[in-house]
């Protein structure tokens, strides 16, 4: 079971990240308490919509804003994007296992790391570009 709890220690400041960081851990918690494979396949599909509209929410950011480091960040989007397409294909084979394990375990040690460092990188870059 996905163990992250959405905190205030969290937030980024930047609103609209912190709003959808927010929703990604509301997911994976629905994710990981869902025993029905058909549902879990169902809210895994949102979880994956929700994280492509909320990379590119942030790289529209990092482009407007003329962040220094957008290909080091977006390159590793485009990663977790790749890794997602390929358990999406396990998913239309039948394969649940790999899914439950990615959305427990794997993407949310991920995102705890990504959270913290570029995503925190990133809108400390904003919030002065923003001000
Ligand atoms: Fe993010
Ligand atoms: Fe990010």
């Amino acid at each position: 079971m996905a163990k992250l709890q959405w905190t205030k220690g969290l937030e980024v400041g930047v609103d609209d990240i912190d709003n959808d960081h927010r929703i990604t851990i509301d997911q994976l918690n629905k994710l990981s308490k869902t025993l029905d494979d058909h549902d879990f396949i169902t809210l895994f599909l949102a979880f994956a919509d929700h994280l492509r509209s909320h990379f590119a929410l942030e790289e529209g950011l990092m482009t407007k804003h003329l962040f220094f480091a957008i290909d080091c960040h977006t390159d590793e989007h485009k990663r977790v994007l790749d890794e997602i397409d390929g358990i999406l294909k396990q998913l239309e084979a039948g394969d649940t296992g790999t899914a439950r394990n990615y959305v427990d375990v794997e993407f949310p040690e991920w995102f705890m790391v990504h959270r913290a460092t570029m995503d925190t990188v990133t809108a400390r870059f904003l919030a002065q570009a923003i001000a």
